[in-house]
């Protein structure tokens, strides 16, 4: 029996986590393979996301276990944060010997952790896999293309992403479509965000004021592009009040230059530090629209049934789209308001349906997944 025990605890996966959108993934994750008991997860944080706001907090709240190890990579240009990961994760990998190794999301730690491991010979399931805006400037969309192309296990939140895949010539055996594990977390934190009093702090009214969040490097690093979303802002500020919860990079913009300077004049702004996950989640539903070029938020968004207007030209997340809670606004003040214009007068109105598989359990469906894959019964 004690035998039979020992066997069963020395199963060993890893999980990798860099960026905040990764905590949220990771979460559920690690709770269910926790609640399962016999393999134990290993878990390496990159430090890629490192302020307490962007990291520390998240994994507080989500009550994620502590790392196991935290490579402190930080910040640096593409190669050298890719580099360094890769660099200081294989003696982990190589120490730690794990079955599988698994990666989620598209961020610089996704692609390099997955090549390490593949590498080593270790298998790689990609959490979020098949996710296309066939834009090859995005940095992401690079890293999703490669970690597809090197990992044994592929989990897709939405039927586009199977196509996908399968179009790039992966076999129909390593998908599967399982949902989406960022919704498990938000499913899970409802209730503590129904509860949140941001509202109350803030001064604001349910669906008297939208969210604004903008982090990517070609809306905010060019002061050009900066400018024209200001400017389209400008004129939205007018309507509502503007939450804006702020990510480092783009503190670091509007430190640097007009955009953050005409930002500052805007009466109904409100330039916020980055936010707590309930907060959030809270600011959010009780908003009459998000505005964003996250890839994240216009899937919560979806679930919330909250307007949501896309700061880009194309998403990797055409389901959004379909179901009609979210617009590809552009990044041209004139296409913003367009979209602006038809939610203010209900010419779009979004009608609340749910993703198929968006239903909190996508953790559950993976482990299954992964257990079968490691001969693990039941
Ligand atoms: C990264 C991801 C992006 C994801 C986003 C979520 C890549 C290529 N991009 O973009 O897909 O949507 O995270 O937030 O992986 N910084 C801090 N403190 C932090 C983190 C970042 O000050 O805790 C600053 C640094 O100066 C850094 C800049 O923000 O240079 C950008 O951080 P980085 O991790 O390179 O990319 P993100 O823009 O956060």
């Amino acid at each position: 029996m004690e035998a039979v025990q020992k066997e069963m605890t020395q199963r060993k996966i890893c999980c990798v986590a860099g960026a905040r959108p990764n905590f949220l993934k990771v979460a559920p994750l690690i709770a269910q393979f926790r609640r399962q008991g016999d393999i134990s997860v290993y878990l390496i944080h990159t430090g890629q996301h490192y302020d307490t706001t962007m990291s520390d907090a998240f994994f507080e709240e989500l009550e994620i276990p502590a790392p196991d190890v935290h490579l402190g990579v930080g910040s640096g240009t593409h190669g050298r944060q890719t580099g360094r990961i890769m660099e200081r994760m294989e003696p982990i990998l190589l120490a730690e010997d794990p079955e599988l190794v698994i990666v989620v999301g598209d961020v610089n730690s996704t692609l390099a952790a997955a090549l390490v491991a593949v590498k080593l010979q270790i298998p790689v399931a990609h959490v979020e896999a098949g996710l296309r805006s066939f834009d090859r400037t995005m940095p992401e969309e690079i890293n999703r293309v490669l970690t597809d192309a090197i990992s044994s296990l592929l989990f897709c939140t939405e039927p586009a992403a199977v196509e996908n895949l399968r179009r790039e010539g992966i076999g129909r055996d390593k998908i599967f479509l399982v949902g989406n594990v960022m919704i498990d977390s938000l499913i899970r934190r409802l209730e503590k965000a129904r509860s949140s009093d941001i509202l109350g702090r803030m001064g604001l009214k349910p669906r008297g004021y939208a969210v604004l969040t903008l982090h990517r490097p070609s809306n905010v690093d060019r002061e050009e592009a900066f400018l024209k979303i200001v400017q389209a802002l400008e004129v939205i500020c007018r309507d509502v009040d503007v939450v804006f919860p702020v990510h480092p990079r783009t503190r670091q913009r509007i430190a640097a230059g007009p955009a953050g300077e005409r930002l500052g004049t805007l009466a109904g702004l409100h330039l916020v530090e980055p936010l707590g996950y309930s907060d959030f989640l809270k600011l959010m539903m009780d908003s009459c629209a998000v505005l964003t070029d996250s890839g994240g938020i216009q899937e919560e968004t979806t679930f919330l049934g909250v307007p949501c207007l896309t700061l880009r030209n194309n998403t990797e997340r055409p389901i959004t789209l379909e179901i009609g809670t979210n617009r590809l606004a552009g990044t041209e003040p004139d296409s913003i308001l367009e979209v602006w214009r038809d939610l203010r007068s209900g010419k779009w109105k979004p009608d609340g349906r749910i993703p198929d598989l968006w239903d909190g359990r996508a953790a559950e469906r993976i482990t299954a997944v992964i257990r079968r894959y490691l001969g693990i019964q039941g």
